[in-house]
């Protein structure tokens, strides 16, 4: 098992998409292929609550390359949500193809996808979802306690991401000993344990008082300078401008005109 640590060195976004420089860690830029971490196709998720069909996603096509940082912004009810949910193996779509990190996943089996969920996502959603009679660190080794790894290593990288976040000196601490953004740091270091190809972001600082939304958003910055695939869903304009690019949805359609930040 690798280390809680980015696959890519740095990546420089000024470069023109398909090729990103990596510095190795001797330090020599090598080109490499950018290759695409969410490829959506034409993804239809219909839900069928009584006798009317729902279209909450009405054709969706979306890749996201490794390395990006993305934000996606729309009204209520304009299938974010949704979108997400199918985005971190959640769920599947009703029609369409999905291939994250080059695998297929849009009619696996609730088992399979539990697997590729624990292996291949991080998730950070509103509310930090700690268990509260845990303390920090065994919280964030929760995600490498079901890939069953071994106690001592569960130990070492729990505690390696929560340095990552800054958070060393509260290892011990329970959650309701910490603030909101210490909460939500430890949330993000047990997103991050598990070195997962995709970080998803459901509304991580809504609710964040400036101060605490700024340090969350900061840190995600630099996990995306140093190589993290990122994908952040906010309803506020200021939290998608620290993404590469913000995509639009709407009524379960993706507005064609992306916004570079
Ligand atoms: N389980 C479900 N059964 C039936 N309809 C659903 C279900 N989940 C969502 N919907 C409908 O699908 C559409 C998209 O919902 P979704 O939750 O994805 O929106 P959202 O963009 O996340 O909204 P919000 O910003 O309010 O969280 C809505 O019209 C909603 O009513
Ligand atoms: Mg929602």
């Amino acid at each position: 098992m690798s280390e809680p640590t980015a696959r890519v060195a740095r990546i420089d976004s000024d470069e023109p998409t398909g090729r990103v420089p990596r510095v190795d860690s001797d330090g020599d830029p090598t080109l490499i292929v950018r290759r695409p971490i969410i490829d959506m196709q034409q993804l239809w998720k219909t839900y069928r609550p009584g006798s009317l069909d729902v279209h909450a996603l009405r054709g969706v096509t979306l890749t996201v390359d490794e390395g990006e940082f993305v934000a996606i912004m729309g009204p209520s009810g304009s299938g974010k949500s949704t979108l997400m949910h199918i985005m971190g193996c959640l769920d599947i779509p009703t029609r369409g193809s999905y291939k994250l990190d080059g695998e297929d996943v849009s009619k696996l089996s609730e088992n399979s996808l539990a697997r590729i969920r624990n292996r291949e996502i991080g998730f950070v959603f509103q509310q930090y979802n700690l268990l509260a009679r845990l303390t920090a660190w065994r919280n964030v080794e929760l995600p490498l306690l079901y890939a069953r790894v071994p106690g001592a290593e569960r130990r070492r990288r729990a505690l390696a991401a929560l340095d990552q976040v800054g958070l060393s000196a509260r290892a011990e601490h329970r959650p309701t000993q910490l603030s909101g953004g210490q909460q939500q740091r430890v949330a993000l270091a047990r997103a991050l344990v598990t070195d997962p190809a995709l970080l998803l972001a459901d509304e991580p600082t809504g609710n964040l008082d400036t101060a605490a939304a700024a340090e969350i958003l900061g840190l995600l910055q630099e996990l995306h300078r140093a190589g993290r695939t990122v994908v952040l869903i906010t309803h506020e304009p200021e939290v998608a401008a620290v993404a590469d690019r913000t995509l639009r949805i709407r009524d379960g359609q993706l507005e064609p005109a992306e916004i570079a930040a």
